[in-house]
């Protein structure tokens, strides 16, 4: 069966945005924060301190973080690469931070600049800094079945990457497929091989819906017993460092389809369209949501 209760990561503000090129300001950022509290959502990641030359629309990490830090409802969780990244996300207040790194060598160099490797060093010396302030680091593997440079990934290295993070004490381990190129045919092997060493109770999936493959691949994951999905208000995102990739699943469908399995989540959908609504409406674009294109034409 599938659980009853899924926790959703709502990842919208960071990697949502992180792609646009026009810079967002920093109020609309906050704005769509305190709306995605409204509705429920217990988890929000809500930027990343990162090399601003690098990510350009997050530049403004330290006030979207003092903005929203004190809200009550959620946390929020930001991006940190390195000690530097996770000293100023503590001195900004964050109270939870994420690591990311990547389960093919080519879109670590490209997307972190440093190998595999060496990320994880990077990545131990944030967990060791974070269990002294007992801050929860979560941890993310990129490219888990695919690899904008090196194409298809094999489960054995998702696998190695996913027990290094859990050995370092990461609480959380969201698989991403950074591209959206999976299917079930390739994320079953994959979840399989990353279950066998991860508990799956710690496992969290993270689908790009580029091929439009992620509804399914979410389905396929609550069957192996994932209760952790990440996702993005509108569908909004991409990763600036993975050519071609699209936007996340949008949590709006996920929403959608948990309701329908009978599955608690928490979130008031009406609640979350309307973030949808706010943030779709300042970029000038549809949404990327198809339960929210149906809503709100009815
Ligand atoms: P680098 O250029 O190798 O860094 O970048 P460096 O250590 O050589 O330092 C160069 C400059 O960056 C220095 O400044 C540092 O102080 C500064 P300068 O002396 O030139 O003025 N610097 C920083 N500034 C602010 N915050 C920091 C920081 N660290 C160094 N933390 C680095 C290495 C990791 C910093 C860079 O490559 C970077 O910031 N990369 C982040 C890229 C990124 O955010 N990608 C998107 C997120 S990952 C993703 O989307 C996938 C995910 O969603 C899951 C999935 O979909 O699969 C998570
Ligand atoms: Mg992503």
């Amino acid at each position: 069966g599938i659980p009853k209760s899924v926790k959703i990561v709502e990842v919208g503000p960071r990697d949502g945005l992180q792609n646009e090129k026009n810079i967002v300001p920093t109020a609309v950022k906050v704005e769509l924060i305190q709306r995605l509290v409204s509705s429920g959502l217990p988890v929000i990641e809500a930027t990343s301190f990162v090399s601003p030359k690098w990510v350009p629309q997050l530049a403004d990490a330290k006030d979207v973080m003092e903005a929203v830090r004190n809200l009550a409802g959620a946390r929020f969780p930001v991006l940190t690469p390195n000690v530097k990244g996770f000293e100023a996300a503590i001195a900004a207040g964050a109270k939870d931070v994420a690591v990311f790194a990547s389960a093919s060598e080519s879109f670590s160099k490209s997307n972190i600049n440093c190998s595999l490797e060496e990320s994880l060093t990077r990545y131990r010396l944030v967990a060791s800094a974070a269990k002294k302030l007992s801050i929860p680091v979560r941890g993310y593997v990129s490219c888990v079945v695919g690899c904008p440079v090196e194409g298809p990934v094999s489960p054995s290295k998702v696998a190695h990457v996913a027990k290094e993070l859990h050995d370092m004490g990461c609480f959380e381990i969201s698989l991403g497929d950074t591209i959206g190129v999976g299917t079930p045919g390739t994320v079953v092997p994959m979840l399989e091989a990353v279950m066998a060493v991860v508990p799956v109770e710690k496992l969290a999936v993270h689908f790009h819906d580029t091929y439009g493959q992620s509804l399914s691949n979410i389905l396929i994951s609550l069957q192996m017993g994932i209760s952790i999905i990440d996702s993005s208000v509108s569908g909004l995102g991409g990763c600036p460092y993975a050519k071609g990739a699209s936007g996340n699943v949008a949590t709006e469908d996920v929403v959608y389809m948990l309701n329908g399995l009978g599955v608690k989540t928490n979130v008031d959908l009406a609640q979350l369209m309307s973030a949808g609504e706010f943030i779709s409406k300042h970029l000038g674009r549809l949404s990327g949501s198809k339960t929210a294109v149906a809503l709100l034409r009815i």
